[in-house]
């Protein structure tokens, strides 16, 4: 029997991660909005493209939660996206109260499905998804150290003008501007970046990793990336369908682990059918936890803010 994957918001983000679900058929689709009419005609578009595509699953569009009744996995994606000036902290009030109302309506129906939060603020919302879900934290995880590793992988890759293939990277903490890419653990077949380019360099790049999100949403204008989010969204979504426990930079909670306690934040985690399986613990110099710690203090403002 095929999988239920629920896509709460059929926006950009949503739309687009449905497709390449179907496209990979990790299993059927159900995807949910608030608008009416929309989830439903981008889930009769994309069976449209079924037959061209060859794909089997099945796409419906719904504004009721009773059709995501079952599911085993659902993203939320749903919520206000950046707009040029807007930081992704500006969003947090709005998308508390959205992503607030989807989680309650979501484990009413699903009361055993594993959440993956993409809704920014991201590691604020994510928290948020777990106090409200009272679903274990093995099950509760968000999207962000895979789409900003992506980035740094892109960038390591245009710089040294190699294939993003033989580029590995790791970013940590929180996904915001001060999220903590590692070029000591970031390779190029299985050479670190310091072996292979000066600190200016690299700095450059880390700073522009740091900034992705703004340098898409000052180029889109209307709204922020949603190709390589999507991308992110679905590689966690294959890690669990397919049993892959593939290392990934996840937002989890933490609980104690590199020194933070009651708080999600981006790590290295072993993605699995079980969902967060392990949180993996890589040694990190003194700077770098310094950096670990800034990003989750800035993490904690807002769940303290939120009093989740
Ligand atoms: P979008 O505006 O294209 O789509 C959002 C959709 O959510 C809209 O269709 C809207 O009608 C729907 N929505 C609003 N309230 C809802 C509710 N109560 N129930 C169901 N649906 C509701 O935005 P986009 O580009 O798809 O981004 C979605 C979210 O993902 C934003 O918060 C954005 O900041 C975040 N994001 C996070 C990333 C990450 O790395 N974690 C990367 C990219 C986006
Ligand atoms: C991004 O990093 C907006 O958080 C979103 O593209």
């Amino acid at each position: 029997m095929r999988k239920k994957i629920t896509v709460v918001g059929a926006g950009n983000v949503g739309a687009t991660a449905a497709q390449r679900i179907a496209d990979q058929e990790l299993g059927d689709v159900v995807l949910i909005d608030i608008i009416e009419g929309l989830p439903q005609g981008k889930a009769l578009d994309l069976m449209e493209s079924a037959p061209i595509e060859g794909y089997g699953c099945n796409i419906t569009g719904t504004n009721d939660y009773a059709d995501t009744a079952a599911s085993d996995i659902v993203v939320i994606t749903a919520g206000l996206a950046r707009k040029p000036g807007m930081s992704r902290d500006d969003l947090l009030n709005k998308n508390a109260e959205i992503v607030g109302g989807v989680v309650q309506n979501i484990v009413k129906f699903s009361p055993h499905a594993m959440l993956i939060v993409v809704s920014n603020p991201l590691d604020a919302m994510t928290q948020l998804a777990y106090r409200r879900s009272n679903l274990p934290k093995s099950k509760v995880f968000g999207m962000a150290g895979v789409l900003d590793s992506a980035r740094f992988r892109t960038f390591i890759a245009m710089e040294l003008g190699v294939s993003v293939e033989n580029t590995h990277a790791f970013v940590l903490g929180g996904h915001g501007d001060d999220m903590v890419p590692l070029p000591r653990y970031s390779t190029v077949a299985g050479v670190p970046i310091t072996e292979l380019m000066s600190k200016e360099r690299i700095d450059r790049i880390v700073q522009r990793t740091r900034q992705g999100g703004a340098e898409i949403v000052n180029l889109l204008k209307t709204g922020s990336a949603y190709y390589a989010p999507s991308a992110a969204v679905v590689e966690m979504v294959d890690a669990v369908i397919h049993d892959k426990k593939k290392i990934l930079p996840c937002t989890v909670f933490l609980e104690g682990e590199y020194g933070i306690s009651g708080l999600y934040v981006g790590v290295p985690v072993k993605l699995g059918a079980g969902g967060v399986e392990q949180i993996i613990e890589i040694r990190l110099t003194p700077e770098e936890q310094a950096a670990l710690n800034k990003s989750a203090a800035s993490v904690r403002e807002l769940t303290t803010l939120l009093k989740i």
